[in-house]
């Protein structure tokens, strides 16, 4: 199994391009399966989990090639199983996102139930609930969503009583082959859920109220082929933004949208870091100990939970104390223990964790990474800690994070990954 090596100590200096999201690829893979034609998507990130939704939609009867800008070509009409299996959704929760296509243009579809993951139970209760809105029938049973809407979809107002960014992307593309208009209140505003709307209208959807919490979708017939470039990843730019933070050093982040980032940047100015934004990229220059600086997660744009990890690593070696609020997810402290066997300083309550900045340093120690973001807290924290910090089970990392330790190495981070 892979793991990571990194010897903590060194400044991070230099330029990075920021790679596509991943958050945003996903659904706009699994919006081909709308489509009677071929979808072309650009900047896609090399990922675990983008693989996973390829394999989804090629078991389902799709092809796919690649042309020679990397670009993937996807072409579903020759979809003839509408199924997903349980061996590829337990890998990613995201599966769920080839539901509402699927409902949409085949009025049927069988998803397997994700299972539990690391960060909570996330249910997947207000999918179902919307695609019961759209007037889909749903049976769960052995361990699979069997769906059907005998005649279509119908559009119907669907009013999320929590924010759900998956949730209203399934809803979004659901409902554009319904028949009539359907209105989405309470809708995630996450600008992954605007990339996939733009992608949607590109390829013929009426959905207007992009970026708001009300979406309105007026269902159309059919749709046509698009070529579309997925948006940069925001949270793997944050990512390196706080690493650096971290490290001390100067980088240019190439590919960046500095206004998808603006509560995190605020958060790392008030941590120290000096930071200057260009209409495509964003330059970071710190050269001190980082300051406590307190965070709360909450849907976009607040504060986003996929980076609270980071930042729990960075308040580990600040000047000052912090509290971290996680206000999304029920159960996603599972870094902290890993952290507090490097030294840090960190207490739990609830859904608090309080830590006590430790100038002194973090030490290196043999650690697991447990989900996505909780591994990546425990890279930074390996960048900043004296001695040689071992990352275990980076499967997780390779799901989001694009060639990491390419990039690091890149900035001049003494990391290497082994297998063992
Ligand atoms: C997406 C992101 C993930 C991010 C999260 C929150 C993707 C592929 N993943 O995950 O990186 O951390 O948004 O920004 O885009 N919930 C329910 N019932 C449901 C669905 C969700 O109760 O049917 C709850 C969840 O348990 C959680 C909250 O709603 O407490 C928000 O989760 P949600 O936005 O749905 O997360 P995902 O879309 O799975």
């Amino acid at each position: 199994m892979d793991k990571l090596l990194i010897e903590g100590g060194a400044q991070l200096n230099g330029v990075v391009t920021a790679s596509g999201a991943k958050n945003a690829a996903l659904p706009i893979l699994a919006s081909s399966i709308l489509l009677q034609d071929k979808l072309v998507v650009s900047n896609v990130p090399h990922l675990n989990d983008i693989t996973t939704m390829l394999e989804i939609l090629s078991s389902m009867g799709a092809f796919m090639t690649f042309n020679e800008n990397m670009d993937i070509e996807i072409d579903t009409s020759s979809i003839n199983n509408l199924k997903a299996r349980y061996e590829l959704v337990k890998t990613m929760r995201a599966s769920i996102l080839v539901l509402g296509p699927l409902l949409a243009r085949f009025h049927e579809a069988e998803v397997a139930l994700p299972g539990g993951c690391a960060i909570g139970s996330r249910p997947v209760n207000l999918h179902i609930d919307c695609m019961r809105k759209l007037g889909a029938k749903i049976d769960t049973s052995n361990g699979y969503i069997k769906a059907s809407a005998k005649g279509g979809l119908i559009g119907a107002d669907i009013d999320f009583t929590t924010v759900t960014v998956t949730g209203t992307e399934n809803a979004v593309m659901a409902a554009t082959l319904a028949k009539g208009q359907t209105i989405i209140t309470n809708a995630a505003k996450e600008p992954e859920v605007t990339d996939l709307i733009k992608c949607l209208n590109l390829m013929g959807a009426k959905i207007s109220g992009l970026g708001t919490d009300t979406l309105i979708i007026d269902g159309v017939d059919q749709l046509h082929s698009a070529n579309f470039s997925v948006m940069p990843d925001r949270i793997e730019i944050a990512t390196y933004l706080t690493a650096v933070t971290m490290t001390g050093g100067d980088i240019t982040i190439k590919g960046s949208q500095p206004k998808l980032l603006d509560i995190v940047l605020k958060k790392l100015g008030d941590a120290g870091a000096k930071i200057e934004k260009n209409n495509n990229s964003i330059n970071l220059k710190m050269n001190e100990t980082p300051i406590a600086t307190d965070i709360s997660t909450a849907p976009f744009p607040h504060f986003p939970t996929d980076m609270q990890a980071q930042f729990i690593s960075m308040n580990s070696i600040a000047k000052g104390k912090a509290e971290v609020i996680e206000n999304v997810f029920e159960n996603r402290f599972m870094h902290v223990q890993e952290l507090i066997r490097m030294g840090g300083d960190i207490e739990l309550k609830g859904n608090t964790a309080f830590i006590k900045g430790n100038i002194g340093g973090l030490k290196s120690a043999p650690v697991m990474a447990t989900d996505l973001r909780a591994s990546a807290s425990l890279v930074l924290a390996g960048l900043v800690a004296s001695g040689i910090t071992k990352v275990d089970r980076i499967y997780h990392i390779d799901r989001g994070y694009e060639r990491i330790e390419e990039k690091l190495k890149l900035l001049g981070a003494k990391i290497d990954r082994i297998s063992e």
